[in-house]
């Protein structure tokens, strides 16, 4: 195993060389068309699920009746439902639109890494999850600004053949945009794969729907897009944390308060002063506006949040942090107050999962030192945390129909390393800064 690693680290190593890729890429697909659906039905649509919590998973749907019942029956052998949990449910309106009955149903405790059945509401078919394992080795599948294009479609189809336990999205998920029935669209184009493993969002700017006087932000993601804020002892659905297999995983809103004053950084102050890395080696981070993007889109738009919030996640030696917005990729080298730093983080922009907007091909020239690859084309990650130490992050570029890997680097974790123990001075203090 240890000769594995000392091998592919000789041959990342060498592909090391700050690139910026030279490619051709196809051009852009139409957005998706989907059916009318009929009215008043209680079969459920749009299922996905959730980690919520040790043990837990939150199964989410919606049903155009409203006299659907909010209970999802369950169980290890097809058809035979040896449990069942009622849950809560909502609904919006938003402008002339009115949501469907939405459904949110914590099941559990599960098995970890087992096959469960599972149907929604006391009818219609039956779908199967697999929990996530208890311990290493743990695969991530990462795509943020997915969308409902073509393209979205075939990133969709190369993330269900990697086999990933969970997955993570940074970020702008439907791109409705105001218009409410292109989020129902979105969940049944997803539903395939999220019914299946837990996805793990945070919002983006597509999220926010904001009508001045009329429409509070993110009503509609809020509404349908329950993540585990309250297990984490967060106030808001904007901001949460979850654990698996040894990770610890902050999710953070690029569009609420991020200042030292704000709800949002003293919960990440309380939940940072939780994680235990003999428990969990590895401290991930999501937010959807990147902080270290050398692409002429978007550019110093996290700036303000950086200056807030870096120095904290400096400290608590995280070790990597992916992010979207930026419709490409980009890989940093470990990096810390804009200088490479070989106790930062690594951030990747990853905000390219096959949205209608297009790609952002411009990149600013001289390709800043601390930049180590970018690409503008579609495509998804895969993050497979091999032990305490080591993991693999791979992209996939999205060429024409086939996932093609372009980029690939071997991540060690902090808590490796001597970084953590000089930062624990550094990290204490700033947890006690009222
Ligand atoms: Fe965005």
């Amino acid at each position: 195993m240890e000769l594995k690693v000392a091998l592919l680290t000789l041959v990342l190593c060498a592909a090391a060389a700050a690139a910026t890729a030279d490619y051709v890429r196809p051009p852009p697909r139409a957005m998706l068309s989907f059916p009318w659906s009929k009215k008043d039905s209680s079969e459920p649509e749009q299922v996905h699920i959730s980690l919520a919590g040790e043990k837990h998973m939150r199964i989410s749907w919606v049903t155009s009746s409203k006299h659907s019942p909010s209970i999802v029956e369950y169980g290890t052998s097809s058809r035979n439902y040896s449990f069942s949990s009622q849950g809560e449910s909502t609904s919006y309106s938003y402008f002339l639109y009115s949501s469907g009955k939405i459904h949110h149903t914590v099941i559990g405790p599960l098995e970890h890494n087992t096959l469960y059945y599972y149907r929604c509401g006391g009818e219609g078919p039956e779908f199967q999850l697999k929990t996530s394992p208890s311990k290493f080795p743990i695969t991530f599948a990462v795509a943020g600004d997915l969308g409902q294009t073509g393209w979205t479609k075939s990133t969709l189809g190369h993330i269900d053949q990697c086999k990933y336990d969970v997955h993570m999205l940074p970020g702008d998920l439907s791109y409705a945009d105001y218009i409410q029935h292109r989020w129902d669209t979105w969940g049944k184009l997803v539903q395939p794969l999220a019914s299946a493993r837990p996805w793990m969002v945070t919002q983006g700017n597509h999220e926010k729907e904001y009508i001045p006087l009329l429409e509070d932000s993110f009503k509609s993601y809020n509404s349908r897009w329950k993540m585990p804020y309250e297990e984490s002892g967060s106030s808001s659905n904007l901001f949460y944390s979850f654990e698996v297999a040894g990770v610890h995983v902050i999710m953070l809103g690029s569009y609420t308060d991020y200042d030292k004053s704000s709800d949002q950084y003293s919960w990440l102050k309380a939940d940072l002063s939780k994680v235990d890395r003999v428990r969990t080696p590895w401290l991930l981070v999501l937010f959807h506006i990147p902080w270290y993007n050398s692409n002429t889109a978007h550019q110093c738009e996290g700036d303000d949040m950086k200056a807030a919030m870096e120095p904290l996640l400096h400290a608590a030696g995280v070790d990597l942090v992916l992010s979207g917005h930026v419709h490409a990729y980009e890989r940093s080298r470990r990096v810390y107050n804009g200088k490479s730093d070989p106790c930062g983080a690594v951030h990747i922009t990853i905000g390219d999962g096959g949205n209608r907007e297009g790609l952002a091909k411009e990149y600013m020239e001289p390709q800043p030192e601390w930049s180590m690859f970018r690409e503008a084309s579609f495509g998804h990650g895969e993050l497979m945390i091999v032990n305490s130490t080591h993991a693999f992050w791979s992209w996939h570029r999205n060429d024409d129909d086939q996932a093609v890997r372009s980029d690939q680097a071997l991540l060690t974790s902090l808590s490796g390393t001597g970084c953590l123990a000089e930062k624990g001075h550094e990290l204490r203090k700033m947890l006690l800064e009222p």
